[in-house]
């Protein structure tokens, strides 16, 4: 996480709040009272400087009669674990739901990503594969504007989520339905409710009682396979939690708003080998109900994951297919000697 992604300007929130009010007298989601950005909800450090609302007790006098909370979809239950196992064979190609159309992005004059054009569909992952420096996390972060954060970084180029340019969308809009996981975990220092509560506080047009909450909550925890560790300490600090428990944690917050668009960047690279195996499962899981986008430079878990496959190469996308055909066939002798392992 950058420094200058930790400093979230107070006044760009305010406009955003605003921004969002009046889009969402007309819109989609609901984000009258945002009570800090989208961004924030990714950082910490961001976080500890203004506690979170979730974290004040709710006082009478400022709890109106009647709250609604208002979605866009029903939550889906997640299918029992006994049914788990056939969920990838279900999987295959849903809608598009992002495109990007030569996407280039240069810190200052240098480029680290380069003219780069694909689509991602539901019902896929897709893993964005290469060795480091090759502009695999800038490439995820611009998808849901985390690079515009970076002052030198300039961006060319469209992406387009459900055909609407992101740059037209709030950003607080944009990153609960382009959702993002982090290489480290990082729950917010409150509980185990309220981390995955948080998301959904941000959508809600009143602040929502917790009753109103928990089936959305309990059901984003289900989805991230977490709900049976802690269904019966749901207000433990989330802190508590093992590694593993902490990012399945940081999935179930990001998938809470329904987000079309799952981000993950080397999600199990500071995970043991066991809460790789579940979140690998996980991602298998999830992909039924959304695009997953993951960057690893593990080729093994590329392979056992994903539908498709991006290789980039020093800013260039050098080959995209399926996993199958990129594994197996590949195109260019730049993507079969990596492959091959013949460098990384
Ligand atoms: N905030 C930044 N400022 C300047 N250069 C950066 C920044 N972030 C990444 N880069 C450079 O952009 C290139 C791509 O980096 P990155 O997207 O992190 O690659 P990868 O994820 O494939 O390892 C690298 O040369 C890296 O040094
Ligand atoms: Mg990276």
């Amino acid at each position: 996480m950058s420094p200058e992604e930790m400093l979230l300007d107070p006044l760009r929130a305010e406009m955003d709040r605003e921004e969002e009010n009046a889009r969402h007298r007309h819109g989609r989601l609901t984000h009258a009272r945002p009570e800090t950005s989208a961004a924030a909800r990714d950082e910490p450090a961001a976080l500890s400087r203004e506690p979170a609302a979730s974290e004040q007790a709710p006082g009478p006098e400022t709890v109106p009669p009647v709250r609604t909370i208002v979605i866009d979809r029903e939550p889906v239950p997640a299918p029992p674990p006994s049914e788990r196992a056939s969920v990838r064979a279900l999987a295959g190609a849903g809608p598009e739901r992002l495109r990007l159309e030569e996407v280039s992005i240069n810190y200052g004059a240098k480029p680290a990503v380069k003219s780069v054009s694909l689509s991602i569909h539901q019902g896929e992952v897709l893993a964005l594969i290469g060795p480091s420096g090759c502009g695999k996390t800038t490439l995820l972060r611009t998808l849901n504007r985390l690079t515009e954060l970076t002052p030198s970084a300039a961006r060319a180029g469209r992406i387009l989520l459900d055909n609407e340019d992101i740059h037209e969308l709030p950003d607080t809009t944009l990153r609960s339905r382009v959702a993002m996981v982090f290489q480290q975990p990082n729950p917010f220092p409150m509980s185990i409710f309220d981390n995955v509560a948080f998301a959904l506080r941000e959508q809600s047009r009143k602040r929502p009682r917790r009753r109103e909450l928990e089936p959305l909550v309990l059901d984003a925890l289900r989805r991230a396979g977490l709900y049976d560790e802690v269904r019966d300490d749901l207000d433990a600090p989330a802190l508590r939690l093992s590694g593993g428990q902490q990012q399945r944690l940081c999935i179930a917050r990001a998938i809470a708003p329904r987000p079309e668009v799952l981000l993950m960047d080397e999600p199990c690279s500071a995970l043991d080998p066991i809460s790789t195996n579940t979140i690998e499962k996980l991602i298998g899981e999830l992909r039924l109900d959304l695009a997953v986008v993951v960057v690893t430079h593990n080729l093994a878990q590329a392979q056992r994951i994903a539908d498709k496959v991006a290789f980039m190469y020093l800013g260039d996308l050098v080959e995209f297919g399926s996993a199958e055909q990129v594994f197996g066939e590949p195109r260019a002798t730049r993507t079969r000697d990596y492959v091959t392992g013949a460098f990384g």
